[in-house]
């Protein structure tokens, strides 16, 4: 039992809430050029309300050159003229609260665009100077400077250092770029870094945002002396991919510093210092579980991302054990633990926990192959399962736009149509990340990039990452009055949790169900089940509120979870 919880409805929102994550860029385009835009949400917002969720998060929505898609900010005061500028930005705001929607926008403090008027005073500075001094620059190593300064990758491959040009003309120091080399790393040990920030921050709640999700929340700090990278590490994790090596779990010199911990107590007294529970939310990759507790102790933020179930196989004793971590490293702190299935970074739902992971979790990130062996009836089941099973768990849920329609990877898009910087970082050998970015389907025909667009002359070429022809099987306008579609299980889902007190933050119990079975219960006689095995019985008499799939009478068929009264 939580102690000291008050019922929902009177605790904070984010204990509770379902956020709906919006890749701006792929949402919908209101002025047929062919890139999502603000005005697109504005035009959607009836359709999330129906959907049922409480929150949107929307992903970078800043002047930017677009190199990884916003993630490399040029001005973080301002929203790109692409998207809308800043009114249209105030308006969303504005129009979703009067939907009860609350917004939550992303924050990048690990690095700037390298279009970012900071960035481009530090190129033109001297070594030393103040102006690089926030960013991390240092002398490379070598007789003449000419080998970087330490061993450190980018997550999206090739060295993390890129040497700059001096102004005498000649090759001169490096600069750190743990991501694309247009992203370079700040320095939070600079004082002007951090009040900025913290400027950055009161901006945009005097604007009325309800929450930040903050990007790379666990990178800001690096250990001092920037020592490389054991060489025992880089042994063990030999034929990994550079972006799996840098997410996992040992120890790295850049990664979970103690010194974000002092940042993120200064961001809780901010978001305090507002009226009606402001929050921010950690994409921080660490583990274990109680790494990340470090992140929502009671002074530090209110909410992380358990990545946890991202990299789970579809096995029950597995999924078992990683609900067990998450829940009880959280508990020790009282945070509410929160759980994803998908985001704009990993494989989709369907094909992951369809196909499997291979070679220490690297499909979870990318999309080898060609999905032949994907059996999308079955993916989709166990997608719709884990759903039901992450809406009824203790916490908070986010979604990614298109969960919803069930869409599944999309694993054709041609080569010379890929944008994501790692294709090319990766010479060429991963294919990045645009498989689940490609715009949302609104409608069945190929018209305005099958809806994607108001302008019905757009075809789907002309989308900034272009659809294929199949891709309007998927359509919102398809399954909107179909009672079986993918896209009515979901709002039948959110409905009925937001009139189950029992779900969200609180107390679970575990039901004995059998090995293959996950199975649980909620307050007020609510229960979960998640067959991962041979088809079983159900309790009997107990009355069935949803389910991911058809019941054979009172029998749960592989893979299908069910949310039941349990009898009294
Ligand atoms: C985060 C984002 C990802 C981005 C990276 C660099 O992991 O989710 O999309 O590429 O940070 O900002």
């Amino acid at each position: 039992m939580i102690s000291g919880l008050a019922p929902r409805g009177q605790r904070p929102w984010w204990r509770d809430a379902v956020t709906y994550q919006i890749y701006i860029r792929s949402f919908a385009d209101s002025n047929g050029d062919g890139i999502g835009d603000i005005g697109g949400i504005r035009s959607k917002l009836g359709y999330l309300e129906k959907l049922g969720i409480d929150a949107i998060w929307i992903t970078p929505w800043y002047p930017s050159p677009q190199r990884d898609h916003g993630y490399d900010v040029a001005d973080y005061l301002d929203i790109e003229p692409d998207y809308g500028g800043l009114k249209e930005g105030e308006l969303l705001i504005r129009e979703a609260h009067e939907l009860g929607m609350k917004v939550i926008i992303d924050i990048v403090p690990n690095h700037t665009s390298d279009q970012h008027r900071w960035f481009q005073g530090a190129l033109n500075s001297q070594p030393g100077s103040s102006e690089r001094d926030r960013y991390i620059f240092r002398q490379g190593k070598g007789v003449n400077g000419e080998l970087p300064p330490n061993n450190w990758q980018a997550v999206f491959g090739g060295p993390a250092w890129k040497r700059v040009i001096e102004s005498d003309g000649r090759a001169g120091q490096w600069y750190l770029h743990l991501f694309a080399q247009e992203q370079p790393d700040l320095n939070w040990e600079n004082s002007e870094v951090v009040r900025h920030f913290e400027d950055i921050l009161k901006f945009w709640l005097d604007k009325g945002v309800d929450g930040f999700r903050i990007d790379v929340a666990h990178g800001l700090f690096k250990e001092s002396g920037l020592p490389d990278i054991r060489r025992s590490w880089i042994e063990r994790i030999f034929g990994r991919s550079n972006l799996t090596r840098m997410l996992s779990p040992e120890h790295k010199p850049f990664w979970d510093q103690e010194g974000v911990h002092q940042v993120y107590r200064s961001w809780r007294k901010i978001l305090d210092s507002y009226p009606g529970d402001r929050m921010a939310v950690a994409e921080a990759w660490v583990s274990p579980a109680s790494r990340i507790a470090r992140y929502v102790r009671s002074d530090e933020i209110q909410n992380s991302f358990n990545f946890e179930m991202l990299t789970s196989l579809w096995k029950a004793d597995e999924i078992r054990k990683r609900i067990n971590n998450s829940i009880s490293a959280l508990a020790e702190v009282g945070a509410p633990t929160s759980w994803v299935f998908n985001n704009h970074d990993v494989v989709r739902s369907l094909d992951r926990l369809d196909l499997g992971l291979a070679n220490h979790g690297d499909t979870t990130f990318s999309r080898q192959g060609d999905g032949s062996r994907l059996d999308i009836a079955r993916g989709t089941l166990r997608a719709k399962s884990a759903t039901l099973m992450a809406l009824a768990l203790p916490g908070c849920t986010y979604l990614y736009q298109g969960e919803e329609l069930g869409l599944p990877e999309v694993r054709d898009i041609p080569e010379d149509r890929l944008t994501d910087p790692r294709w090319k970082m990766s010479n060429y050998a991963d294919r990045g990340r645009d498989g689940c970015r490609v715009p949302i389907p609104w409608k069945s025909s190929p018209r305005g990039a099958f809806g994607f667009s108001n302008d019905e002359n757009l075809t789907a070429e002309q989308a900034w990452l272009p659809p294929s022809p199949w891709w309007g099987e998927y359509s919102a306008e398809s399954q909107e009055d179909d009672p079986n579609s993918t896209l009515n299980f979901y709002r039948k889902a959110l409905a009925i949790r937001k009139n189950e007190p029992g779900l969200g933050d609180g107390p679970m119990e575990w039901i004995d169900a059998g090995g293959q079975v996950v199975a649980f219960s909620r307050a007020g006689g609510f229960a979960c089940y998640i067959n991962f095995g041979k088809e079983i019985a159900l309790p009997k008499g107990s009355p069935v509120l949803h389910s991911s799939g058809p019941l054979s009478e009172n029998f749960l068929p592989t893979d299908t979870a069910v949310w039941l009264r349990e009898k009294k």
